[in-house]
């Protein structure tokens, strides 16, 4: 075992936590589920996740990520109003796959890279196009050190 001197000095910080019984349990079966390393690999996971999607919800610090749009292609407009927003955004969008899910519905997937709050609204505002079924937008970074 480190001692606190060794860990500081790894450039790691040993927390103690405590969680419901329930929850432990689960914790270690995600970690058998999941592959991971062990319980700290696993938290460390979770935390980077949720640190980058908490930072990601404002600011112009530059994200990536990718928006998933299901939608009814004969809902009325509805392909001519995405048309529109994403040509709006062209220097937000990289790249586009579209693909023909069944007779009524696409997937559309987006990858989008730029300010965290452009991305957003884009985000927002294909979700918000009347028969769009399903819509998320899933954000990495690319600031190194994550
Ligand atoms: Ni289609």
């Amino acid at each position: 075992m480190n001692n606190r001197n060794n860990t500081a000095a790894a450039g790691i910080a040993r927390l103690s936590l405590s969680l419901p019984n329930g929850l432990a349990q689960e914790l270690d079966q995600l970690v058998r589920e999941k592959g991971a390393a062990s319980r700290s690999a696993l938290v460390t996971d979770l935390v980077r996740a949720d640190v980058v999607e908490h930072r990601s919800r404002r600011g112009k610090q530059e994200i990536a990520g990718a928006i998933t749009l299901v939608y009814d292609h004969h809902a009325r407009n509805l392909q001519a109003k995405l048309t529109d927003l994403q040509h709006d955004a062209e220097n937000l969008i990289v790249s586009v796959m579209h693909v023909h899910l069944s007779h009524h519905d696409c997937l559309e997937v987006l990858a989008v890279r730029g300010p965290a709050d452009k991305v957003r609204t884009l985000a927002d505002r294909l979700a918000a196009v009347r028969g769009v079924k399903h819509s998320k937008l899933t954000i990495t970074t690319t600031e190194r050190g994550h």
